[in-house]
């Protein structure tokens, strides 16, 4: 009986690695080059206008694609409507994910140049990798052709996304459910070392947990493993990664080689956005980012 059990759970698990294999094998990193070849030159003008006039525009980018990708199918950008109450008032969102009206905008010039062919949550993909990169950070190749939904769930996103008084099982749970690994995991989290938090986010760390006053810097990515490794880094669930653990070693090697660094948070970002994106005929491309068509 238990065999049985066993060798059924092993099938379900190679079905379920089988079709997460083939979702991501349909994105394609050259999925516009015929039909929109100016797409991605586009995304990355606006990006980097948007970046230059306000640095902190480029970790708010890159987070709105973190959060919408425990999906990838920018349902994080849908306002409420009739049907369901969207994401942007989950607790992990709510008055603290920005850059909206940057999508909205990339949108309008992407719809000028090539009409209803480019998805919105490939727009966050781009936007996110163009922003890492008019910081300073390492670039990457990123696969396209995602879809983007035609629904929201506020729940979903309370439920899966990682919260900042996590403990290092809860965090890597909570990415292990999506199909990250843990060296995803702690890569990713070095994009902690751009943009901003809010005091609630890390006020018991700072008055129970260590007495240095910290933030989140516009720097380039990489500077977190360093951080962690002097306890200063921002959030609990960032220094809970350097703290006796398994993944010190991990954050000791991203701090002593900023290439190792880089080509683990390149390869962390192409895996994040393969989460169950949405391709072929599922859902639509979107005419405006924050409604369904
Ligand atoms: C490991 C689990 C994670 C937790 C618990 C977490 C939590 C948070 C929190 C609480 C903030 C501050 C929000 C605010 O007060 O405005 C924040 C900011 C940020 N997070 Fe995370 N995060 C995690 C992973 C990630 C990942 C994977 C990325 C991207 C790859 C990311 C990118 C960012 C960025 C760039 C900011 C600054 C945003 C801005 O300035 O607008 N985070 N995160």
């Amino acid at each position: 009986m238990m065999a049985c059990a066993s060798s059924l759970s092993m099938m379900v698990l190679v079905l379920v690695a089988a079709m997460a294999a083939a979702a991501t094998a349909q994105l394609s990193a050259t999925f516009y080059d015929t039909s929109c070849p100016n797409a991605l030159s586009t995304i990355q003008s606006v990006v980097t206008a948007a970046v230059n006039n306000e640095p902190r525009m480029g970790a708010s980018l890159l987070r709105l694609h973190f959060h919408d990708c425990f999906g990838c199918d920018a349902s994080v950008l849908l306002a409420d409507n009739g049907t369901f109450v969207g994401e942007q008032g989950a607790l992990p969102n709510k008055g603290s994910l920005r850059g909206f009206d940057v999508v909205g905008n990339i949108k309008t010039q992407v719809e000028a140049v090539c009409q209803q062919i480019v998805s919105c949550a490939d727009i966050l993909a781009v936007a996110a990798r163009d922003s890492v990169v008019a910081l300073g950070g390492p670039s990457w190749t990123v696969l396209l052709g995602r879809r983007d939904s035609t629904t929201a769930s506020k729940t979903n996103a309370d439920n899966d996304l990682p919260s900042p008084s996590f403990d290092l099982v809860n965090l890597t749970t909570a990415f292990s459910n999506k199909g990250l690994s843990t060296a995803d995991m702690v890569a990713l989290s070095g994009a902690h070392t751009i943009g901003q938090a809010h005091c609630h986010d890390f006020r018991d760390r700072i008055y129970n947990e260590t007495p240095h006053q910290l933030c989140l810097r516009d720097v380039a990515p990489g500077q977190l493993p360093t951080n962690l490794i002097s306890q200063k880094g921002l959030l609990h669930s960032d220094q809970v990664l350097f703290n006796g653990s398994s993944t010190d070693n991990m954050v000791m090697i991203f701090a002593s080689s900023a290439a190792a660094f880089s080509s683990a948070f390149a390869t962390a970002m192409v895996n994040m956005g393969n989460i169950s994106p949405k391709t072929g005929t599922a859902g639509e491309i979107r005419l405006n980012c924050s409604r369904v068509n």
